[in-house]
């Protein structure tokens, strides 16, 4: 195992550019109870490229409008104030994991295939499943392996180290992760978002998404549809997401968790639902060029 690899990820950690400051102000105005639309719409017109991104959100498939949207205020009420603090926050975070030029990293297409795919699946599954979860499962979805790309960026030597180890010896991503480096990139990841200063759901899904029941009873369901929805994207080979061990979906903690709390889905057809998810394909499609540009 590599000795002191906490204080390595951790310095680099604090070395990361710092979220922009329009991101900053959108953060404080999701935590709060009453921020309205003509607020963040103000913020956003103040920044021209978050402007842009906007705009095409709201122009995508996944909204599938017969019209061009044009104002940022119209954008908002469509995508809701929320989401879309939450897309814009992601475009901040993941525009501070753009790689230096001539650097060695994993997949990163695959991977953010694969964040964008786990938060539309958990946005599909909530909305056809009438579960109790509705907001911001995008910007969960998106982060909830970030610590991923943090310890890629710190060493990516060790990191396809990791990969392959999964690969050679049929374990997790976690365990893989133990046996080499003694973290797992679900710690990793939230001791980013903490740094990050962003709300806690988001640090409990990077930190928990792979241990459903160590979240807190507060966003408990919540990180148990983002891990459901992982291992669906997984299966459903959507994106790269560490390993490709069989996954079994209903009888698992996550599984359990949600269906707690949601009884009806203990009746409903689990395989139909991922067999039939090819309809998410253009989703996860236009997402992806909106966040890989
Ligand atoms: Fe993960
Ligand atoms: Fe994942």
């Amino acid at each position: 195992m590599i000795e002191n690899f906490k204080d390595r990820i951790l310095s680099l950690i604090e070395y990361l550019p710092p979220i922009p400051g329009v991101i900053n102000d959108l953060i404080k105005l999701l935590e709060s109870e009453n921020c309205d639309v003509r607020e963040i719409s103000r913020i956003i017109e103040q920044d021209p490229s978050l402007s842009v991104n906007v705009l095409r959100i709201a122009n995508s498939a996944f909204y599938g409008l017969p019209y061009k949207v044009s104002s940022i205020q119209y954008a908002v009420n469509l995508i809701g104030f929320r989401e879309l603090a939450s897309l814009c926050i992601f475009c901040g975070v993941g525009s501070a994991f753009n790689p230096p030029a001539g650097i060695d990293t994993i997949d990163l297409k695959m991977f953010w295939k694969h964040s964008i795919a786990t938060g539309i699946i958990a946005k599909i599954f909530c909305r056809e499943f009438d579960i109790g979860v509705r907001e911001n499962l995008y910007l969960a979805g998106l982060v909830h392996d970030i610590g991923k790309i943090v310890i890629d960026r710190s060493d990516h030597d060790i990191y396809s180290g990791v990969i392959r180890l999964t690969y050679d010896d049929n374990i997790s991503v976690t365990e893989a992760e133990d046996k080499i480096i003694g973290e797992s990139h679900s710690s990793i990841g939230s001791w980013l978002l903490e740094k990050w200063k962003l709300p806690r759901m988001f640090i409990e899904t990077a930190a928990y998404h792979h241990l459903v029941r160590d979240a807190s009873e507060e966003y408990r369901e919540l990180v148990a549809v983002i891990s459901l929805a992982d291992q669906i994207a997984r299966l459903k080979g959507f994106g790269f997401g560490g390993d490709m061990r069989g996954i079994i979906l209903t009888g698992t903690p996550a599984f359990e968790i949600v269906r707690d709390k949601n009884p009806h889905i203990g009746d409903l057809d689990m395989a139909r639902f991922v067999m039939d998810l090819d309809r998410a394909d253009n989703e996860i499609f236009e997402m992806e060029k909106i966040i890989n540009g």
